[in-house]
């Protein structure tokens, strides 16, 4: 028998339903906002999204419905969290230390921390404990509303630690949210090959690719083109291999310095530029006038303690598509929080909170180019579903640091309930406990 999940009562329901193409300009803004709405979800599936009494009539019909009160408050897709590192063994709180001491992203890479920390931490990890770290990230971003996630390679470089990543992404794949995978074996030179960056290239084109193809590892290849890591050339082979074995494209690009890789994304039709803080406003003409996503990650330039974000305005005013996500990682944004992400968007960036949930869902969904299946609420459309304590969604982003996330639905199970503080004085509440 089918199964159904009623949410009803939704003060604000934001569908984001709209044309096929990724949003840009003052299509960013328009959120599909239903005041009083509700949605009626059916074996995993979004079967109708929108006023009350058309979606009540529908759910009336419906058998063995299970229903939600959302009590007037927000109901939204679920975040698609479009650019982590989700697997990379453990924190990096000396880099982080460092960094408060006054030594920047460079200078701790250069004192043997940095990524190559998390390269010999992920090489020596087992599988197993990789995937239990893996499990936690996960439930932590279901914590915070996320409910597609892309997760990069990146941390083993060696055969060994690539395939071991991607294996452990592919193993949590669906359990409970959906991954999808990304090598980026181009994230730097490893410290065995540091004098032929040229033949672990050729490696990667000629060994890696083809294996992860087979196997189905990876839709997406992406490569670190910056200071210390990928000159443009490096980066062009590297992805002009990739993309000749099939693979989508992401680049970081433009993080530290301006290195020209933005231009490169889309002379390779790539799916996302990401990063984009040096980026200029020829860059942004470019972006704009093509199709690829230009990704921005404020969580790393908060967490360094820069000041120069992505010209976020400059960008939206050429045109460009613009997703946000979280840049989950240990080096440069530990965080998985799409809302916190949104907060910095807002005040940093100066997106509007609007445009700043256009970018987290629906252009999320394109940046990882399954915009097909999630990124709104639509019939048709997996259900993945939020309901957020807050009864207007520009609350999201406006209480920073607060997580509002009160339920998240993936394929229409409610995968997370936020938990209960107590109400009495500790000494009743303990009474209560026992
Ligand atoms: O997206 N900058 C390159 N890659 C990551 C950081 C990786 C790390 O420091 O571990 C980023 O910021
Ligand atoms: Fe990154």
């Amino acid at each position: 028998m089918s199964e159904s999940l009623w949410i009803r009562h939704a003060g604000q329901l934001l569908t984001l339903r709209g044309d096929d193409g990724a949003r840009r300009g003052a299509a960013l803004s328009d959120l599909g906002l239903i005041q009083n709405g509700a949605v009626l979800m059916r074996d995993g599936l979004i079967e109708a999204a929108g006023p009350a009494d058309e979606v009540e009539r529908l759910a009336r019909d419906a058998d063995n419905v299970t229903e939600v009160d959302a009590d007037g408050r927000v109901v939204m897709p679920g975040f698609v969290d479009s650019h982590t590192h989700l697997i990379f063994s453990r924190p990096r709180l000396l880099d982080y230390e460092m960094r408060i001491r006054g030594a920047d992203y460079h200078q701790i890479a250069e004192a043997g921390a940095g990524i190559l920390s998390s390269v010999n931490a992920v090489r020596s990890a087992a599988p197993e404990d990789l995937e239990a770290q893996a499990r936690r990230a996960v439930h932590q971003c279901a914590q915070h509303g996320t409910t597609t996630v892309e997760a990069k390679s990146g941390y083993g470089l060696d055969e060994k630690g690539e395939m071991k990543t991607l294996v452990v992404l592919a193993a949590i794949d669906g359990r409970p949210l959906d991954i999808v995978s990304t090598y980026l074996g181009a994230h730097v030179i490893p410290p065995e090959h540091q004098k032929d960056p040229d033949a672990y290239i050729d490696w990667m084109s000629q060994k890696m690719m083809p294996r992860i193809k087979r196997q189905k590892l990876a839709r997406f290849a992406d490569a670190y083109c910056d200071r210390g890591a990928f000159t443009i050339e490096q980066a062009r082979r590297y992805l002009s291999a990739a993309r000749a074995r099939g693979f989508d494209l992401k680049i970081h690009a433009e993080q530290f310095s301006h290195t020209g890789a933005a231009r490169l994304a889309v002379e390779l039709e790539a799916t996302s530029a990401d990063h984009l803080e040096q980026a200029d406003t020829d860059d942004a003409a470019i972006l704009g006038r093509s199709s690829t996503m230009a990704t921005l990650l404020p969580g790393s330039v908060f967490h360094l303690g820069l000041d120069r974000y992505a010209p976020a305005r400059t960008l939206i005013a050429n045109g460009a598509a613009v997703a946000l996500a979280t840049d989950f990682n240990p080096g440069t944004s530990p965080t998985c929080s799409m809302p916190m992400v949104l907060s910095l968007a807002c005040t940093f960036m100066r997106m509007s909170p609007a445009e700043a949930i256009s970018a987290a869902t629906i252009n999320g969904a394109h940046a990882v180019r399954r915009a097909e299946r999630v990124g709104s609420l639509e019939p048709g459309k997996l259900a993945d579903v939020i309901l957020v304590n807050a009864t207007d969604y520009r609350e999201i982003p406006y209480h920073f640091g607060v997580n509002l996330v009160a339920m998240t639905i993936k394929r229409g199970a409610v995968i997370y309930r936020q938990g209960q503080v107590s109400g009495g004085t500790a000494k009743e509440n303990a009474a209560d406990a026992r």
